[in-house]
């Protein structure tokens, strides 16, 4: 799908912009709204090590601070920072609860290992029985 491929481009450009100077690992993502707009983030850490922020954390912040709530799918890629991935790059625990306060359980996670090797997956396969909103409306 065009809007896919585009949504991997990007995530795989927003590695350029990633500050990784601890772990030396870069990652991308792109976040694409049901609006059809799409939203960036890479990973930006920290001296102070736990202010490090994921990728995918930052483009769902950009998104809901611009006033997107509703969201289609995210491509992420990451690896050794200079090199192509050698892997894919899953998204972590916290990145996932969040994709969970704002997303359904069909929201699309592609894995990008190139722009040839992508694994596609959705929030439910990544997070079953999560913790969500719905535990806390009566
Ligand atoms: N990281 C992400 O940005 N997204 C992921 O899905 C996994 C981990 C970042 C956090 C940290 O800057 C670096 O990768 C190493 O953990």
């Amino acid at each position: 799908m065009k809007q896919y491929e585009e949504l991997v481009r990007i995530a795989i450009k927003m590695r350029e912009y990633s500050y990784a100077p601890y772990s030396h690992f870069t990652v991308g993502a792109a976040l694409l709204s049901k609006k059809g707009k799409i939203f960036s983030g890479c990973n930006i850490e920290n001296a102070s090590y736990s202010p490090t922020i994921c990728a995918e954390r930052v483009a769902f912040f950009k998104a809901i601070s611009e006033g997107e709530r509703e969201f289609k799918a995210i491509a992420i890629v990451g690896g050794k920072e200079n090199e192509k991935p050698n892997d894919y790059c899953a998204p972590c625990g916290v990145c996932r609860q969040v994709m969970n306060e704002f997303c359904d359980g069909d929201f699309q996670i592609l894995l990008i290992k190139n722009e040839n090797d992508i694994s596609v997956y959705t929030l439910l396969e990544l997070l079953p029985k999560g913790f969500g909103p719905h535990n806390l409306s009566k």
